[in-house]
This record gives structure tokens, sequence and C-alpha cells, in this order.
């Protein structure tokens, strides 16, 4: 059975503010994600050739760097487009567009950022990558959590109305193996 590995890029210098979207550098604790990764992706994937796609974003090719495999990166993975609300904290968006920052909470799936995107708007334009993965074998993907979430959603056949709102941790390698009735999912967390 063939699987994918996905993860989520190191913790950024934005994680760490709090601060939405942006282009920022990893963290120093996201670089030491970033030199754990291949011993984790090892653990998991043996000496499998993979191939890593990542997005056009700093985070996920600085967390990718030490990965000794292909690499290709796609817009089509970018983080969730924050629109009018890049670079700002939640609390500020709370403050600066109250309305927004309700109606995102009474419809996170549907709710699009001014001059952004919504979740709906992310898994429509993912619909290429999942074409292309489900035709390709070895695929690790280093993306950003709304982009995760949508895709994580797609293997599992679990909602993708629910999924705004799943958990998805730093710091973890998440292998998927489609199987017939379902997808088995194993979870290794990097001690970073
Ligand atoms: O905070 C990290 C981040 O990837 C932001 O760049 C992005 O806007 C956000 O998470 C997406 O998560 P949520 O949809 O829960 O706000």
């Amino acid at each position: 059975p063939r699987s994918i590995w996905v993860s989520r890029h190191g913790e950024s210098m934005y994680n760490l503010s709090g601060k939405i979207g942006g282009d920022a550098d990893l963290s120093p604790r996201g670089q030491l994600y970033a030199q754990k990764l291949p011993e984790l992706v090892k653990q998991s994937a043996g000496d499998l050739p993979l191939t890593v796609w990542t997005s056009t974003l700093k985070r996920t090719a600085q967390t990718a760097r030490h990965l000794p495999y292909e690499k290709l990166s796609w817009k089509a993975l970018d983080e969730l487009d924050s629109g009018v609300c890049d670079g700002l904290t939640y609390a500020d968006i709370e403050k600066e567009y109250p309305a927004d920052f309700q109606a995102r909470d009474e419809d996170k799936y549907n709710y699009r950022y001014l001059g952004g995107e919504s979740y709906r708007d992310v898994v429509i334009r993912l619909e290429p990558i999942i074409m292309e993965l489900e035709r390709s074998e070895n695929i690790l993907i280093v993306t950003h959590q709304a982009v995760l979430r949508c895709i994580y959603a797609y293997f599992m056949g679990s909602s993708q109305e629910k999924s705004p709102w799943m958990e998805v941790p730093l710091h973890c390698l998440i292998r998927l193996t489609p199987r017939a009735y379902m997808t088995e999912e194993e979870r290794l967390f990097a001690d970073v």
C-alpha cells in the first residue's frame, strides 16, 4: 500500500508572535525540527526514495532543507491567504475587524478573508495537488496548518466543513496509508 507523509513546517517567527500569514523564517525551535526531520522520516519511510513537496513560502523550504530528496515547490500548497488580516494576531483581528472575526467563528469553512481566501477556496485550489498525489508515489508534503487540514480531511474521508477546527500539531510527521475501507494513520513527534 502507498503512503503519503505530511507535516506542517517547523515553528516560525510568526507562530511565536501569534501573527498569521506572512513569509517568516523558522524560529530556532523550528530549525531544530528541520534538523531532526530526516531522522524522523527515515524511521517511518526507511530507505524509500521520497519526493518532497513544499509551498513557495520560506518556512516550508527551510523545514525541508536537510532532507536528502528531490524537492518541488507548489504555489497551491501556500497557506490560506488571510488578505487584509495577513500579519495580524487574532487579537488584532478581533479589535480591527470585529464583525469579520465573529463571522469566521460562526462559519469558518465558508468565511473568506477580505482580499483573501476561505477554506472552501483552499479545497478547490488543492484539486490539482490531490490529482497529482493520487498518481504519484512516496510523496512527503511540508505545508501549512490550513492546507494540511484540507489534505488530511480528504484522505481520512472526514468532513471538510469540520476540518478548519481540527488540531494539527507542530513538529509532528503524519503518515497516511489509504486502505480499502479507511486510511491508516501514524504520527511521529519530534522531541524539540
Ligand atoms: O497561525 C498559523 C497559521 O498557519 C496562519 O498562517 C493561518 O492563517 C492559520 O494558521 C490558519 O489556521 P486557522 O484557520 O485556524 O486560523
